[in-house]
């Protein structure tokens, strides 16, 4: 499985792109706005100076002339952008159209196996199922992924699955296990995935140890 990052802040990609496991960025207009930027393409263009891997832009056009515009610019923007359309009919009207210009669309806000299904059957490149608001809601958002796979392993579709809306480290695990291709992150859980007190603990041991006879 690999690791994008799931934010819009430069400083953490710069901070966790330094570590070499991210291959990707997501970014969505509620990320955007958290982190002050109205420039979405300049913002999104300097996420793709700093990670090499697929970069997510959101659109925000509703109807599927819109939608198909909008993402053809965004498109162009840079080899490694991919353009985020959420499941609606006009989102799937225009995720086909696109999936024929060999534009890699994410297909976002994805609650269920029926939307993935068709999802795939457009031709979007990634479906990015929402785990943990499914688990606000009192749903299993990790089964979901999970049956998501086992769909298109099934019939052989090559569209990745993206577990999103992660929420802690368990989610990161369980994502793995589930078979998702990829797990979308914020940077506060990737610091999680990284941490271990006994890991901590454990480098403290190692240096009193070797101070007490370096000094002996
Ligand atoms: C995915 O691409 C989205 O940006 C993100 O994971 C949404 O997560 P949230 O539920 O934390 O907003």
């Amino acid at each position: 499985m690999r690791i994008f990052l799931d934010t819009a802040n430069i400083d953490q990609i710069r901070e966790a792109a330094k570590l070499g496991v991210i291959s990707g960025v997501t970014t969505n207009p509620s990320l955007m706005s958290k982190v002050g930027r109205s420039d979405y393409r300049e913002a999104v263009l300097e996420i793709c100076s700093i990670v090499a891997g697929p970069i997510s832009a959101e659109v925000l056009g509703q109807g599927p002339e819109e939608i198909i515009q909008e993402a053809r610019g965004i498109a162009s923007w840079a080899p490694n952008v991919v353009v985020k359309i959420p499941v609606t009919p006009a989102g799937l009207e225009a995720i086909s159209v696109l999936a024929k210009e060999q534009v890699k669309v994410n297909m976002t806000l994805c609650f269920s196996v029926n939307q993935a299904l068709l999802g795939a059957l457009a031709g979007a490149a990634y479906v990015s199922p929402f785990v943990g608001r499914l688990d606000d809601a009192g749903h299993d958002g990790m089964g979901l992924v999970a049956d998501i796979v086992d769909v298109y392993e099934r019939y052989d579709f090559t569209t990745e699955v993206i577990a999103a809306s992660i929420r802690h480290p368990l989610h990161c695990v369980a994502a793995a296990q589930a078979g998702a291709h990829i797990a979308t992150v914020p940077y506060d859980v990737l610091m999680q995935m990284i941490d271990h007190p006994m890991t901590t603990a454990g480098v403290a041991k190692f240096i009193q140890d070797w101070e007490r006879i370096a000094k002996a």
